[in-house]
């Protein structure tokens, strides 16, 4: 085991981190797949923005409606630079991913997708890349083709290669599962799409917080991702596309910013990436997002990754020590800082509920993934998830909790 850096170090850059919780307890904070903890940094740019250059962007030429268009521009820059974007004008600033996929599902596929067309979706998707496409197959009449998930924990490519048979026209797939930690082998999967003349979408939520993304090296044609989930504030998020994709697709979203010209009756619809851009959008929070990148970007993106595969194969050695534990997903070296596991007897509730009179947070439910709990024939898991600032200490006392667990239900 090698530490990349010292996490209790990183540790003292994110002030929530350092709170005690139950009066006199300090938190160890295992929850970072549902959302991050966020470093001064960004908290002090927020602050900086609202008490210094809060003005609405793109629609004034005084001093502080250029500050803030400056730095909302400047951050969407330094975001397509994180995820080797061509162009800034390819990063599409949303609320969160959920929405950057809705935007894919209701612009790109209602332009593109006709009754009778295929797509293909994945028994591991988050129910934010299966309900939008369940959505559109609904109104328009698609029929939708599933990958399903092995006994691993991997998505069963033979499978995949045979639904490509039946010439889809679009691949939805994560890239990394929310639960069962599984990274998916997005580069040949996108190439096995090309060559069937499908697009391929990605849920990059989970794997751009935590890994180097190269959108051009993966050879995607959408990828979406949340700032929340990456040190940065909620409210923003992003989808990228390829150029030519989102130059021809039509708005998703009317209002303002996303239109060059209104008539009473009609419209011009504004450029790359304004189009997609109704309405005043969550300025600060993207001017934070860019802060989180820089943050992310002082570590290494390289760093934070190794230093998750230390941590997570290490918190697999010490569940699986733990009898009646059951971990769900495939063995560390295909997997990201995530693991949602099973206590024989015990609801995961309950084991949260425990974990948390020790100020250890573990999030508890199907994760929205309710289908790929079914898979395992569960209704729910306890999920412990790591990041930048975790360390082995913080996985001793997940597992000296969890033999507390054990005590309490006998
Ligand atoms: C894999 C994955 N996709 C999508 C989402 C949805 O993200 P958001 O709620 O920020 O839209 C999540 C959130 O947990 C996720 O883990």
């Amino acid at each position: 085991m090698t530490i990349r850096f010292d996490a209790n170090e990183i540790k003292r850059d994110f002030p929530a981190l350092q709170r005690m919780v139950n009066e006199d307890v300090p938190l160890v904070y295992l929850d970072t797949t549902a959302t991050s903890q966020k470093p001064k940094k960004v908290l002090e740019c927020l602050s900086y923005y609202y008490s210094n250059s809060n003005a609405n962007v793109h629609r004034g030429i005084h001093t502080l409606a250029e500050e803030a268009t400056a730095g909302y521009e400047s951050a969407r820059t330094k975001i397509g630079e994180f995820i080797s974007a061509p162009s800034a004008k390819e990063i599409i600033y949303t609320r969160n991913t959920t929405e950057a996929i809705n935007l894919v599902a209701n612009s790109w596929g209602r332009a593109n997708l006709r009754s009778g067309d295929r797509i293909v979706l994945t028994e591991m998707e988050h129910h934010s890349n299966l309900v939008p496409w369940q959505m559109l197959a609904a109104s328009i009449g698609l029929e939708i083709d599933i990958i399903p998930v092995d006994d691993n924990g991997c998505l069963d490519l033979e499978v995949y290669e045979k639904h490509l048979d039946k010439n889809p026209k679009a691949v939805c797939v994560t890239h990394m599962s929310n639960v069962l930690g599984t990274l998916n082998p997005i580069k040949e999967m996108a190439t096995q799409a090309h060559e069937h003349g499908a697009v391929i979408v990605v849920d990059a939520a989970q794997s751009v917080p935590h890994m180097p993304v190269d959108v051009q090296d993966l050879g995607v044609d959408f990828v979406a991702f949340s700032a929340h989930k990456m040190c940065g504030p909620t409210g923003v998020g992003v989808l990228w596309g390829r150029y030519e994709l989102l130059d021809g697709m039509p708005p998703f979203l009317g209002g303002g910013d996303m239109i060059k010209r209104v008539y009473l009756r009609d419209f011009d619809t504004n450029e790359l990436p304004y189009k997609f851009e109704a309405g005043t959008p969550a300025i600060g929070e993207a001017i934070a997002m860019g802060a989180a990148v820089d943050y992310l970007k002082g570590v290494g993106m390289e760093n934070v990754w190794e230093h998750e595969q230390d941590i997570v194969s290490y918190a697999m050695e010490r569940l699986e020590e733990i009898p009646g534990l059951t971990v769900y997903g495939p063995e560390a070296e295909k997997r990201g800082g995530v693991t949602a596991f099973t206590l024989d007897g015990v609801h995961p509730h309950d084991i949260s509920q425990i974990l948390d009179v020790d100020g250890i947070a573990v999030r508890a439910g199907h994760h929205c993934a309710m289908p790929l709990h079914e898979r395992y024939s569960l209704v729910a898991t306890a999920r412990a998830s790591f990041y930048l600032y975790n360390s082995y200490d913080d996985v001793d006392k997940l597992i000296k909790g969890l033999y507390k667990v054990k005590q309490v239900f006998g």
